[in-house]
């Protein structure tokens, strides 16, 4: 495995770390045991951190039954990085829900995600759906051993780790779009994934025709694209909105804004949208059941200490979803 520089560019303007060591407190004296840079480093730290939501996932599955919610929750703040993937988790399973409905019942789901890492939102997910079924949230279940889950990956060590990590489900992965073949039923990326991987509309544009319906959130600089070095290491590159715009009319389906999750950071001239990009049929199939599934956890478990973690309560309390034209005559023009 060459893991000496990030792979996917020649360029390095910047290098990724990862110590570990020890401080001597008698000694005041700090040791460096191992010190790894950049894929490795990223790749190991990675790992890491979605091994720990994993670990999560399983363990708080297994415990439904003799821990309390209470429990449960407090353990998901102190465990899972991102405080929104519970969230995250249901608008997955939403648009699963929706493809399920609209497809021949014969033919598996199928999912497609941009950097799926250790594909962690499987564990992810079928937890939120042990929870649904625990709570009573009526809500008909997807069989997630029974989808074809695709992943696409720059790093090979993620590539075959998800593989390995998810033996009885279906999986595929790669490090090229040209093995990943027809329309999927969801396509989902989160937005640093997106800031890494594409470099200007087109590629974007092309990732929406992967999949009937598409779930990712993504920060369009508002002046003109530009590229960032952040604290991974990898450089991120925010493409201009007006070039999105302009591209998305050429497009047949509609994108939609949760407006609780988007807003305009007018310090950096930039702004985060939460989206969700299909027919508009099945925008509004997506949009109701969403609301739906989203209400039933805020009336089961909204009076529960902590539940705001994972019901995203104050984000769902403005959850209404605007046709993006419309997110942007009211907050940027
Ligand atoms: C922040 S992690 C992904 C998040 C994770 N799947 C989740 O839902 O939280 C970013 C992922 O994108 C991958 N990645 C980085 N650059 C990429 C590229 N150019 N193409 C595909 N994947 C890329 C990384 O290897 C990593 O697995």
């Amino acid at each position: 495995m060459q893991n000496n520089k990030f792979y996917g560019t020649e360029k390095v303007s910047s290098i990724s770390y990862l110590e570990f060591g020890a401080i001597d407190l008698d000694a005041s004296r700090k040791l460096v045991w191992d010190l790894k840079l950049h894929q490795k480093a990223y790749d190991w730290y990675m790992h890491a951190r979605y091994s720990n939501d994993i670990l999560y996932y399983l363990t708080a599955g297994e415990k439904l039954d003799s821990l309390t919610l209470e429990e449960i929750i407090m353990m998901y703040s102190e465990e899972v990085h991102h405080k929104d993937d519970f969230s995250g988790s249901i608008s997955k399973l939403v648009a699963l829900a929706v493809a399920a409905a609209q497809s021949n019942s014969d033919t598996p789901l199928s999912f497609f995600e941009l950097g799926q890492t250790l594909f962690g939102c499987i564990d992810a997910m079928k937890f939120c759906q042990s929870l649904m079924t625990q709570l009573g949230i009526a809500q008909k279940p997807i069989k997630l051993q029974e989808v074809q889950w695709h992943g696409l990956d720059i790093s090979e060590f993620f590539n075959r780790l998800s593989v390995v990590m998810h033996s009885g489900y279906n999986l595929h992965t790669y490090n090229d779009m040209k093995h990943l073949h027809g329309k999927q039923d969801v396509f989902f990326a989160k937005g640093v994934t997106l800031l890494y991987a594409v470099r200007n509309v087109s590629q974007l544009v092309e990732l929406l025709d992967t999949a009937k319906i598409c779930i990712f959130d993504y920060s369009f600089a508002t002046h003109e694209e530009h590229e960032v070095i952040i604290g991974s290491g990898k450089a991120v590159k925010y493409l201009w909105l007006d070039d999105f715009l302009q591209k998305l009319q050429e497009l047949p389906g509609k994108v939609y804004i949760k407006k609780g999750n988007s807003f305009l950071d007018s310090k950096n001239k930039r702004v985060t949208l939460d989206c969700l990009y299909a027919e508009d049929n099945y925008c509004r199939e997506y949009i109701s059941i969403d609301n739906t599934v989203r209400s039933a956890f805020v009336s089961k478990i909204g009076q529960v200490k902590g539940a705001e973690i994972l019901l995203d309560q104050e984000n769902d309390r403005n959850s209404g979803w605007i046709l993006l034209a419309d997110f942007i005559s009211m907050n940027l023009r």
